[in-house]
């Protein structure tokens, strides 16, 4: 969570001095705060983020209140009293593949929230074409060449963005590829590239970025999965595996950080308007928009709006939960 000594000074309680001034941008945790930046955006950028701990600043072991702390200082603060958390609140997001139709769609609507996105990417010309296109529209994302089926590339985009941007609190495991292929015709490379992009890559980001948010007491992770790691389908034995690992995943981990504030939650979306369903022969797509009870595909738009709602400070006691964007074509 991001504060700002201006903020700060408003509302809390000032027994004794708080930070002083101007405004600083902190890095939290429950009980301690490093100093990111000093007075990054000036004065007043942060009017009106509203924060979740009112608290009294008690650093540097000594009550000498005019101390002001300096940049990458641990400082300790006891908290107070809860105030209400406003959604307006920036985080640091992180979205794998956001360059692809869902990707867009759900950087979009972070950074529509105010958020600061951050997104992957492998193929650099595309990337640049989508940044571009991006900027046209308004939007500003940071992007980050790394291939997630590559744990040691993933480990260093991961501590790229934080030590760029700070440290991520919202993480959508979005990449993800096709090989379709009866069982009998695959080739292990397509069995192997399949788990390794869309299954390794969810562990091999979400393994170096756990610890920021347990730190911090605050994260979403998502992973978007699909109605064919639910329902299986002909030709995906390979994708329908890895697409329900995920929620296997989510589920075992969401266990684990559920009393650090971290919720971590499965999206299974339907069949969408993207490249990777418009590859699939046009007999195929017919025969499965016949199958959908609302009659039309899904958008990225439809699984942006659940990423948007689960990664809000009011979904915290939502976790390990799969959510279906299919439109009744796959109940469970
Ligand atoms: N359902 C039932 N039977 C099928 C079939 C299907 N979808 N596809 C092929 N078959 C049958 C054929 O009719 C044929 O039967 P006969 O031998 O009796 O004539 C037999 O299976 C052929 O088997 P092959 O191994 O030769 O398969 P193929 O090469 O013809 O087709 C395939 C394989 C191209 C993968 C095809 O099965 C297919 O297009 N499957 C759909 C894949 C799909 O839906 N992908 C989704 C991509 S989008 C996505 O994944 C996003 C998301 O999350 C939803």
């Amino acid at each position: 969570m991001f504060l700002c000594g201006a903020t700060i000074q408003k509302i809390a309680l000032c027994k004794h001095r708080v930070l002083g001034s101007t405004a600083w941008e902190l890095y939290q945790t429950k009980t301690r705060a490093m100093v990111l930046k000093e007075n990054p955006f000036g004065q007043g950028f942060f009017k009106n983020i509203s924060i979740r701990y009112r608290f009294i600043y008690i650093t540097k072991g000594h009550n000498n209140m005019s101390a002001i702390p300096q940049k990458n200082e641990v400082i300790s603060f006891q908290t107070v009293s809860e105030a209400p958390v406003s959604q307006s609140v920036k985080r640091v997001a992180l979205v794998t593949g956001g360059t692809g139709g869902i990707g867009t769609a759900i950087c979009k609507s972070l950074a529509r929230k105010g958020h600061v996105v951050a997104t992957t990417y492998r193929n650099e010309e595309k990337a640049r074409a989508w940044e571009a296109e991006m900027k046209k529209e308004g939007f500003t994302f940071h992007l980050y060449k790394c291939d997630v089926a590559d744990a040691e590339d993933s480990q260093k985009m991961v501590k790229a963005v934080v030590a760029e941007l700070g440290p991520i609190q919202l993480l959508i495991n979005n990449a993800g590829i096709t090989r379709d292929s009866s069982l009998r015709k695959m080739t292990h490379e397509q069995w192997h590239s399949v788990i390794s992009s869309n299954l390794d890559s969810v562990f091999n980001v979400t393994r170096p970025a756990i610890d920021y948010m347990l730190d911090s007491g605050f994260g979403r992770i998502i992973n978007i999965s699909s109605i064919n790691g639910q329902k299986g389908q002909f030709g995906q034995s390979n994708y329908s595996a890895a697409k329900a690992g995920m929620h296997g995943f989510t589920k075992a981990l969401a266990l684990e950080v559920a009393k650090k504030g971290v919720t971590v939650n499965t999206i299974s979306p339907g069949y969408i308007e993207t490249e990777m369903v418009a590859a699939v022969a046009e007999t195929v797509r017919n025969s499965i928009v016949a199958q959908i009870p609302v009659g039309r595909f899904d958008t990225p738009e439809d699984v942006a709006h659940v990423v948007s709602f689960l990664t809000s400070d009011d979904s915290g006691f939502i976790t390990g939960a799969n959510l279906a964007t299919n439109g009744g074509h796959f109940m469970e």
